[in-house]
């Protein structure tokens, strides 16, 4: 087995550890002197314990398999249920058997809770003269990255959650370990709610400290020129009782700017856009109809390509434009979807099959109008002959209230509308930033005129199984 060491830069260094059969006290856990990489405590659900923790025989099978075939894995960690399984790794918690080889004293909310990541008070009664007590579990997350992932994917995930080491909210990595061509990453187990069953109950406050959260993490991401990609309720792992969440899953980040291809119409100026528009052979060859007869048959100008990583219903409208010079708004963007969950009290709120009918579904709200200014930005036309979709569009006020079934929305509720309309803006350039939105009157003057939503967290046990599996992420694609 090796252990990962210190910052990657370039190849990573893999190398047979030393201190993998004969534990020694270092800075850290797991991580050589220069590697300040953080260690854990992690948290115990309350009133759960290993025993408690029902296995499903096919996991346990699964877990077995883990231990077989990862020589020494055993000797570290002691497997206790899958937690996750996506499309590129199955996430496992377990017991961390080495802790206390290790000092652990990271702190990933900072000074304000620096139990967050502790277990609760024990349950366990103190047997009667015993001196000590049982030894604490401490939990772990140790995600398994498919064989199938590319090497160059997998070191870039490691990569930038090691250069996002210190990110207050984002999850830290401890090490990693590989074994020929399997990778385990290994993360402090954070306890975390489900969304499906949790957005139903949010009241408007509750949406503040989750958003107030998951824009902490993005806008140290963002610090960092470092784009998510993939910012969706499963990657932000919220825990009410603290009012904090921690943000996963690199597996799609990329740093802004690092794919080499020719900068979008977008980043021109207005003059240079218009005058490109202009020229071009659509405008000097105008549909009679108004609208194109269809499609070239053979269309020879080459295809346009831009990455559309990320998961169906939380892409920005530029990536669906194919734009080539995507930022870190596209996250901005994910996170009005979330807020717009949240608010019309709709999972998913998106719901399309491909990069078409979710272009479908924004114009429904957007209009055609909008949508052609949009496309236009990013050098593209659009075109639609859907007699549903209007030219103006609606205001999001009016979606938050026939999606949430309500005839007004509250102060507080429209105050998070007015954040929600920065968020989802189609042009990337007025869309708010992470910093910009943790500004906004929704956190810095919140009204909390606040009523309780009727919801309640059983009748969502249906739509659980429906919308199970059903925010995987897309493979990397270009189009
Ligand atoms: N540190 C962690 N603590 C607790 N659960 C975790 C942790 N990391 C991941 N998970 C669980 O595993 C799931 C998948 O992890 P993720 O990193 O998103 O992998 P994937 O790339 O397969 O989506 C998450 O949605 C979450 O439920
Ligand atoms: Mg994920």
């Amino acid at each position: 087995m090796s252990i990962l060491r210190g910052a990657p830069s370039g190849v990573f260094e893999l190398h047979r550890s030393s201190s993998f059969r004969e534990p020694q006290l270092s800075h850290h856990k797991y991580a050589s002197e220069e590697d300040d990489g953080a260690a854990t405590t992690s948290d115990h659900p309350q009133g759960e314990s290993d025993s408690e923790e029902e296995v499903d025989e096919s996991v346990r099978e699964d877990m077995n398999k883990l231990e077989d075939t990862f020589p020494g894995i055993s000797d570290r960690f002691r497997l206790v249920n899958r937690i996750g399984e996506g499309t590129f790794s199955t996430v496992y918690k377990a017991e961390d058997l080495l802790y206390d080889h290790y000092q652990n004293e990271w702190n990933v909310f900072g000074q304000a809770q620096p139990d967050a990541w502790a277990d609760p008070p024990s349950k366990r009664r103190r047997v009667e003269g015993a001196s000590t007590e049982r030894k604490k579990a401490r939990y772990v997350a140790l995600k398994k990255i498919y064989v199938t992932s590319s090497p160059l994917r997998i070191q870039n995930e490691l990569e930038l959650l090691h250069d996002l080491r210190g990110c207050r909210s984002v999850c830290p990595l401890i090490t990693a370990f590989r074994y020929q061509d399997q990778v385990v990453a290994v993360l402090p187990y954070f306890h975390h709610s489900d969304f499906r069953v949790q957005y139903r109950t949010f009241m408007v406050a509750d949406m503040r400290h989750y958003l107030q959260s998951l824009l902490t993490a993005l806008h140290s991401v963002h610090e960092h020129d470092i784009l998510h990609r993939d910012i969706k309720p499963t990657n932000f792992l919220y825990n009410p009782d603290l009012k904090e969440g921690v943000l996963v899953d690199f597996g799609l980040a990329e740093r802004q700017g690092s794919e080499y291809t020719s900068p979008c119409l977008c980043t021109h100026q207005t003059y240079v856009r218009r005058s490109r528009i202009l020229s071009s052979y659509y405008s000097k060859n105008p549909p009679s109809t108004g609208l194109s007869a269809g499609y070239p048959k053979n269309d020879s100008r080459p295809s346009r390509r831009a990455n559309r990583a990320g998961t169906r219903g939380f892409r920005a409208p530029e990536v669906l434009f194919k734009c080539t010079s995507q930022t870190t708004k596209i996250d901005m963007w994910s996170v009005g979807v979330i807020l717009l969950t949240l608010l019309g009290r709709r999972f998913p709120f998106f719901n399309s099959a491909d990069d078409i009918d979710a272009m479908i579904e924004m114009s429904s709200i957007f209009g055609t109008r909008r949508m052609k200014t949009a496309a236009a930005l990013h050098g593209q036309i659009f075109e639609t002959n859907i007699p549903t979709i209007g030219e103006k569009g609606y205001s999001w006020e009016k979606l938050v209230k026939w999606s949430s079934c309500v005839e007004d929305l509250t102060e507080s509720e429209q105050q998070a509308t007015r954040l929600l309309s920065g968020l989802m803006e189609l042009d990337p350039s007025k869309r708010l930033s992470a910093a910009d939105a943790l500004q906004h009157e929704f956190f810095t003057n919140p009204i909390h005129h606040d009523v309780e939503w009727g919801g309640h967290p059983e009748e969502s046990g249906d739509s659980v199984e429906e919308d199970a599996g059903d925010d995987e992420a897309d493979e990397v694609a270009m189009l």
